[in-house]
């Protein structure tokens, strides 16, 4: 069986869309809550959650983590950079896990993986804080084979594999298939050198069809099309009780 992470940050974009450089989320009342999220995600199955904390704090914010982590009921997962400051606050939230991510602030969301291999040193020491403080890593890395060979020089238990190439494939049939084969010899590849092979990014549900051929893949995160499928089917129930309310 293939596990699901959800990753919420999605729900934090939809808030700061509106409360933009506002960083206190009054214990939750400003909607929507990723906290909140999260425990529904755990209630309908998810296996674990993901948050990312990015250094320009543009979506989850700290405190969301905090509140979370109050009645979590599975296991968090927190991404963050490389940088000594977002690795000082991922040891002091105490995740179950932590994805290394990069992070350029320009982009839309989290676009390459992350070059471990450009990156050795650097890659190691941090690995080595996080497994010293009993937090295994996943290095969230291209499906490349240098990269995977470096997450495992460094002992990084995990590694993310990045499914955006190939989600971003899926509608062009020749290049789906060369994108599937690619993760496919990643993972091979990753399990081979010993590694937990969990992918990501893109996912949706049409190419989860594809994705979840790739049976070694131990779990799937997956955050964009979830939330913003749960915007589109909790549309009904918001108009209902404001109309309601308005008129009570
Ligand atoms: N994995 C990582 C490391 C990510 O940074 C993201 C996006 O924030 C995801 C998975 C989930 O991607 P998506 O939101 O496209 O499902």
């Amino acid at each position: 069986m293939i596990l699901l992470g959800v990753n919420v940050d999605h729900v934090a974009t939809i808030r700061q869309a509106r409360y933009r450089d506002e960083t206190n989320t009054h214990g939750g009342f400003v909607e929507p809550d990723p906290a909140a999220m999260a425990w529904l995600a755990e209630e309908a199955g998810a296996d674990g959650i993901t948050m990312h904390v990015r250094e320009d704090r543009r979506h989850v914010q700290v405190e969301d983590v905090q509140r979370y982590l109050e009645r979590k009921k599975t296991r968090l997962n927190l991404e963050v950079s490389l940088s000594a400051e977002m690795v000082e606050l991922a040891l002091s939230l105490k995740p179950e896990s932590v994805c290394l991510v990069p992070e350029n602030r320009k982009e839309v969301t989290t676009e390459g993986g992350l070059d471990v291999a450009g990156n050795l040193e650097r890659s190691r020491e941090v690995v080595r804080t996080f497994l010293d403080a009993g937090i295994p890593t996943s290095m969230f890395i291209d499906p490349d084979p240098a990269q995977l060979e470096a997450s495992a020089e460094i002992e990084s238990p995990w590694v993310e594999l990045h499914t955006g190439s190939f989600a971003r494939a899926w509608f062009d049939s020749e290049n789906r298939e060369k994108e599937l084969g690619t993760l496919r010899s990643g993972m091979e590849l990753g399990v081979s050198l010993g590694l937990r092979v969990n992918a990501g990014h893109g996912i949706n549900y049409q190419n989860v069809e594809g994705a979840k051929t790739l049976d070694q893949v131990y779990e799937y995160n997956i955050g964009h099309s979830i939330i913003s499928r749960s915007v589109s089917n909790g549309l009904a129930e918001a108009v209902q009780t404001m109309r309601r309310m308005l008129n009570e």
